[in-house]
């Protein structure tokens, strides 16, 4: 039978929660109270054979005495229980199941893990986990999850193979004024994989971006082909790097972690960007989300303190960027509104008294000059320094830019700074502009809009190809 997609999954019509309890502290209880505060419209059904009432709802003994259809069922009850619920989800038709219950591959119960997939042979359901947290879905307003916390809504999809992590990472999200459309923990992933999430979230018009924590994978081929055949832009953290990483991996989810360097090499062969850790996949996130890729890897910077421009330009040029001298025509621009004893060059000091207009019109120059293809904008909080009107400068710029389409190009902020910048940052952040306290994840971030951009030429050179052969039949 074909595999359902995951439409109704992330959206679905009716949901029981199988091992809903009154108990505030237990697990069926908070799964069951996620959805119904949920500003999300469905039939809800706690399941629990001792109960005729939970949180005001009508509770069911059974799924097979549940009187209407049902898309997903969420399953919270312990491992030993699990078969037989699932063999109700055959008997009643089920779409969809999370199972939350862990118990399975991660302790070595690699029988009970087959049993289930043995239970739905041929059935069509698809399911998530076992040992998951859900899901969040903050486009459409559903928690389908025991965790509390609804992220922001965003164009960011989240995919974990760990459910604490993902549970972090939402906090981190909104720390980092980043917004979720999905967040999901895959868990065990006996069925939904991350080629399953990647493929849909491909489509997904909420989703512009993609991020992935992973420890293994399960089917590498169609890891790789997901990740190809997706438009958008991929971001992946593989855990288990190192020979203790990798011994950690086995015994969390019961998987191996398998070579590093293979991972590497095939992430980046399919077009997807290997992330050190979740900081910079959110750091990279935000830029890919609220920047345009950059055209090229040339890139300017612009600074008010000297030494901050050549730690960017080192950690740019160590990560496959260039930031090349300036053509004569933007030379000519930005020594118009230096001080007399001040040449340009990139980067661009702007020296420390650097104030709004100093700002403003040497980015301008950048962003009209066809030899740069992204900017860095930097401030050091130094003594004559005016962080406010640095940040102002910023926003004009980044607005500007969103209104006149025709220079296209990333703009990324860099501080370097105390608690005054702090607060400045977090009107930037605030708008979704991308501002970073380090140079090195700036430049990183740029890499990334680098990357991105190469991965679209490719995409289109194909698609021209392609069409160009069907043409020719
Ligand atoms: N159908 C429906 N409900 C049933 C049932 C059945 N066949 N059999 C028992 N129940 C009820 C229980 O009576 C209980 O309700 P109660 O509180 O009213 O008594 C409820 O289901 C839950 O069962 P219980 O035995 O109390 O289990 P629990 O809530 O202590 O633990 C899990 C269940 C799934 C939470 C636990 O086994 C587990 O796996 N915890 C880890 C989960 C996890 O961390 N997952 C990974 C996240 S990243």
């Amino acid at each position: 039978m074909k595999k359902q997609t995951l439409e109704r999954f992330f959206k679905p019509r009716s949901i029981a929660i199988v091992g809903a309890s009154k108990n505030p502290i237990k697990i069926g209880h908070a799964a069951l109270k996620n959805i119904l505060v949920s500003d999300y419209t469905c039939k809800l059904y706690p399941v629990n054979p001792n109960e005729e009432e939970i949180l005001g709802l009508k509770c069911y003994p059974c799924l097979t005495s549940i009187p209407g259809p049902i898309d997903l069922v969420v399953i919270s009850v312990p491992a030993n229980l699990v078969a037989g619920i699932l063999r109700d989800c055959v008997e009643k038709k089920v779409k969809y199941v999370i199972i939350i219950s862990s118990g399975f591959g991660e302790i070595g119960n690699h029988a009970g893990e087959e049993e289930l997939k043995n239970i739905i042979k041929g059935t069509g359901i698809r399911i998530l986990g076992p040992n998951t947290m859900g899901y969040k879905n903050p486009s459409d307003s559903l928690d389908c999850s025991f965790v509390f916390g609804m992220p922001r809504k965003g164009e960011l999809a989240l995919i974990s193979q760990s459910g604490a992590l993902g549970m972090g990472m939402i906090y981190l999200a909104n720390n980092e004024f980043v917004g979720l459309s999905k967040i999901i923990g895959v868990g065990n992933k006996i069925d939904i994989d991350d080629d399953d999430l990647i493929d849909y979230f491909a489509d997904d018009p909420n989703t512009k971006v993609i991020g992935l924590y992973i420890e293994s994978v399960k089917d590498g081929r169609a890891f790789m082909n997901s990740v190809k055949a997706c438009d958008k832009p991929i971001l992946v953290v593989k855990a288990g790097r190192s020979k203790a990483g990798a011994r950690a991996t086995a015994s969390h989810t019961g998987s191996m972690a398998g070579s590093d360097e293979l991972y590497s090499a095939a992430i980046k062969q399919a077009g997807g960007i290997r992330c050190r850790d979740l900081v910079e996949l959110f750091d990279m996130a935000k830029a890919l989300a609220g920047q345009p890729p950059a055209k090229g890897n040339r890139v300017g910077i612009i600074t008010n303190g000297g030494g901050l421009g050549i730690l960017l330009t080192d950690a740019c040029e160590e990560n496959g960027l260039s930031v090349p001298k300036l053509s004569e025509k933007t030379f000519n621009k930005i020594k118009k509104i230096l001080p007399n004893l001040i040449t340009p060059n990139n980067p661009v000091d702007l020296v420390a008294d650097a104030g709004f207009y100093r700002y403003y019109a040497s980015t301008l120059a950048l962003l009209e000059d066809p030899n740069i293809d992204g900017i860095i904008v930097a401030s050091v909080h130094a003594g004559y320094a005016r962080p406010q009107e640095y940040v102002g400068a910023i926003l004009k710029m980044v607005h500007e830019q969103k209104l006149h389409h025709e220079y296209e190009k990333p703009i990324l902020g860099c501080w370097v700074g105390g608690r005054e910048f702090e607060d400045l940052v977090l009107d930037l952040k605030a708008v979704g502009v991308p501002i970073y306290p380090s140079s090195w994840r700036c430049a990183r971030a740029m890499m990334a809009l680098y990357l991105e951009g190469e991965r679209i030429k490719r995409e289109r050179k194909n698609k021209k190809q392609k069409k160009t052969r069907l043409q020719r039949g």
